[in-house]
């Protein structure tokens, strides 16, 4: 978690790192911080969002420099707590993102050598270790402290008496140096750079950099020069801007059809999926976290209905504190950053236990798509607004081409079938644009059912049941408001005692196998005094009988009806928060790069 960001060159660095740093507050800002090296070493940092900072900062000139926007894990958000963190002297200054998990034994023996501790973080400890090592050379200093240190990291380290150069180190936590003429830069996501350059390196595990005006020297902790050729990218600063929306979410919502389009873009004629084959194996295991695992959850219905392969989902952070089953799954993990630390450590067990990895994410280049045997990316460009919204349906259309791929690989999908699917994958842009047409009418039901509520039901079944799943959390994560998704079948089993006529309920009642027994559960709902929500399939006259409102999405196959009911929901969960008055980019406590277990 957390953002940070390096400059070395001959301009001013204190605006490119404060517009670098706003890039990247999406990955935390529960505070920030920077340091200039200057004639001195000038730090300055305080509690919230970058734009307070920004408001109280002193003139700071120098044309070296780090900053920092928090997501705490060890010490409260606080101005104190706030990267960067300083050594005794004062000349040393460190941002760090990533945990440093023997910090209290490095702590204990820091202070018995003398070194004052001001701060409650685990990062204080390296930058004292660092100084510990200094003698002269911030490079060294920094190489020898690195091997003392167990946790995850990406470090920026700037040192008073060493102008014009910025040392970097990466481990477990995302790391990309940007190369420009006369300037470098350092940060943890690309979106920080792309005002800059297009020309990126990666910096991977163990790995070391230094940043001059002149260029960047990768090197392993050992010392070694590293050679590792630059990349272009091809994300453009457009897409790091929100384009005339009021929210980056509302924005991505809107990407969601060119999204579904990218990412079948090429792929469709031949089912050539960045050449996946379904190999040797007897079931498909999909392992994710958040808005990610409810798109595993889904994608278990599409392979067992259109692959016939048996699927099972997991949660990352539970997966790797299990047996495993006897046979090799495929292990399938999902996420939208490829950062994210507990699927990470998922693909490395899955590893161990002698299961084929393949990684479905939408970052180039991401940790994840390093530490599995094969990558499938979602194309659906930069997202930045903390909840993930178009990138969930960039997920769940990799996860249709993989099972059409599995099933005719393994002979249990006919050509003709095929045929047909792919012609109905071919429609979803225009069902998802069908579903932004009724932007309007969602968000005033928004106002009637999600402006006052306190709480909420989200009710789906079968494959819809994660798809309420995700409402839920769209809705709880930006609004505020207490939402939990039930299959409607087990409503009679407990929750229905929650039910009165003050929770709203949003059911997904669409054309899918269950959609009668889905109807009597609403009639159960109803009868306790509930006011309805639907999101039903256009033109069924028999559904506004059972509920109060419904939102009409367009008619397809059921395995297919999660894509527009996920718009719907979505559109739903913004107008929601936007009328809470709800900051629905940043959402408190919440960060979108989760990069700690
Ligand atoms: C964080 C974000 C969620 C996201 C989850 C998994 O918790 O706030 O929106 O779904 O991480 O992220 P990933 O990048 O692995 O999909």
């Amino acid at each position: 978690m957390c953002g940070i960001i390096g400059y070395a060159g001959r301009r001013e660095a204190l605006p490119i790192l404060l517009d670098g740093l706003k890039r990247l507050e999406y990955r935390g800002y529960d505070s920030a911080g920077v340091a200039i090296v200057g004639s001195a070493l000038q730090v300055a940092k305080d509690k919230g969002f970058i734009a307070d900072l920004e408001a109280h900062l002193p003139a700071m000139h120098g044309t070296t420099g780090l900053a920092h926007t928090r997501w705490a894990t060890h010490g409260a958000p606080s101005k104190v707590n706030a990267h960067p963190h300083t050594d005794c002297t004062g000349k040393i200054a460190l941002a760090h993102n990533g945990i440093i998990e023997n910090y209290s034994g490095l702590r204990e023996r820091l202070e018995e050598q003398g070194h004052v501790f001001r701060t409650e973080t685990d990062t204080e400890s390296l930058v004292h270790l660092i100084e510990a090592h200094y003698r002269g050379d911030l490079e060294a200093a920094v190489r020898e402290a690195l091997q003392e240190v167990r946790g995850s990291y990406a470090i920026a380290v700037v040192h008073a008496d060493e102008p014009g150069r910025v040392i970097g180190a990466r481990n477990e936590s995302p790391l990309v140096v940007g190369l420009a003429p006369d300037e470098t830069f350092l940060a943890s996501d690309v979106p920080a750079l792309l005002k800059h350059t297009d020309k990126v390196v990666y910096v991977m595990d163990k790995e070391m950099v230094v940043l001059t005006p002149e260029g960047a020297a990768l090197r392993d902790l050992q010392g070694k020069t590293v050679q590792r050729e630059p990349q272009r990218i091809t994300w453009n600063l457009e897409d790091a801007e929100k384009g005339g929306f009021e929210h980056f979410m509302l924005k991505e919502i809107h990407e969601t059809p060119k999204a579904i389009q990218e990412t079948l873009l090429g792929r469709l004629a031949n089912l050539e999926v960045d050449g996946f084959r379904a190999e040797d194996f007897g079931s498909v295991k999909l392992v994710a976290c958040g808005t990610s695992y409810h798109a595993a959850l889904v994608g278990k219905y599409i392979i067992e209905e259109i692959a016939k392969v048996p699927a099972s989902a997991e949660l990352a952070s539970e997966y790797r504190y299990t047996q495993g089953a006897a046979d090799r799954p495929l292990v399938i993990l999902l996420s939208q950053s490829g950062e994210t630390a507990d699927t990470l450590g998922a693909a490395r067990e899955a590893r161990r236990r002698g299961c084929k990895t393949l990684a479905i994410t939408n970052v180039t280049g991401s940790s994840l798509a390093r530490e599995t045997d094969k990558t499938i990316y979602t194309r659906a460009g930069l997202e930045i607004g903390v909840a993930a919204t178009k990138t969930f349906v960039a997920q769940l259309i990799v996860l249709y081409l993989i099972a059409l791929r599995m099933g005719l690989d393994r002979g249990t999908l006919g050509y003709e079938e095929a045929e047909r699917l792919k012609d109905e994958l071919r429609s979803l842009p225009r069902a998802a644009l069908a579903v932004l047409d009724e932007e309007d009418a969602i968000r005033d039901l928004a106002a009637s059912y999600g402006k006052e509520a306190r709480d909420a039901y989200y009710l789906g079944r079968h494959v819809n049941y994660p798809v309420a799943m995700e409402g839920a959390l769209k809705l709880k994560e930006i609004s505020y408001v207490h939402a939990e998704a039930y299959a409607a079948g087990e409503l009679k089993h407990g929750p229905l005692a929650l039910i009165t006529k003050d929770t709203p309920i949003i059911a997904i009642a669409v054309d899918d196998p269950t959609y009668e027994k889905m109807r009597s559960n609403l009639g159960e709902v109803a009868a306790r005094g509930a006011r309805i929500l639907a999101v039903g399939t256009e033109g069924d006259r028999e559904l506004p009988k059972y509920v109060d409102d419904v939102i009409p999405v367009p008619r397809l196959p059921w395995v297919f009806s999660p894509v527009p009911v996920s718009v719907a929901l979505m559109l739903f969960a913004y107008h929601a928060a936007r009328l809470r008055g709800c900051p629905i980019d940043k959402p408190r406590n919440l960060a979108k790069s989760v990069t700690v277990e």
